[in-house]
């Protein structure tokens, strides 16, 4: 066993693990975010996707040994006192989910989309999303979700800036 110190969500947790636990399986089972999903055992459909130290990664392909130290975010993080992030809000005003599975990491893959580029195209949202699977949607709701997420965050920079915070 090895001892870790992880920030999940803005908290710090201090756990023995052992090296083999998937990061995934240590946030659900370990710290209790059960919002972060599996969906697959290949890698390859992104429900399970998180922030790690601000940076989108597939949690069931990290070692949870290879959190220590560092911060994760995971979808239960986003929203604020009972008030949805816009992204979040985005995707339910857009009706961009059916079952719902592959909304966490929809959403945290979206935000390191525009993380990067804050006014993506279409076409960037498409690619930038392009590691994450949703067997529901069809993706058109959830890419016209993204733009709206993307101009609902950039309107919230503006405001902040000129409440001069
Ligand atoms: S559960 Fe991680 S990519 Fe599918
Ligand atoms: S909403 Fe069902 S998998 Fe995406």
């Amino acid at each position: 066993m090895t001892r870790i110190s992880v920030t999940v969500d803005g908290s710090t947790y201090s756990d023995e693990v052992e090296p083999r636990m998937l990061l995934v399986h240590y946030l659900r089972e370990v710290v209790g975010k059960v919002g972060t999903v599996i969906g697959c055992d290949t890698s390859n459909c992104g429900a399970c996707t998180v922030h790690l130290d601000g940076v989108s990664v597939k949690s069931c392909n990290l070692l949870a040994v290879q959190a220590d130290g560092h911060e994760v975010s995971t979808i239960e993080g986003l929203a604020r006192d009972g008030v949805l992030h816009p992204m979040q809000e985005a995707f339910r005003a857009c009706h961009a989910l059916q079952c719902g599975y592959c909304t966490p990491g929809m959403i945290m893959q979206s935000l390191d989309v525009v993380r990067e580029n804050p006014t993506p195209s279409e076409e960037e949202i498409r690619k930038g999303l392009e590691g994450n699977l949703c067997r529901c949607t069809g993706y058109h709701n959830i890419v016209r979700a993204v733009e709206q997420g993307a101009a609902a965050m950039a309107g919230s920079r503006t405001a902040d800036v000129m409440a001069g915070e």
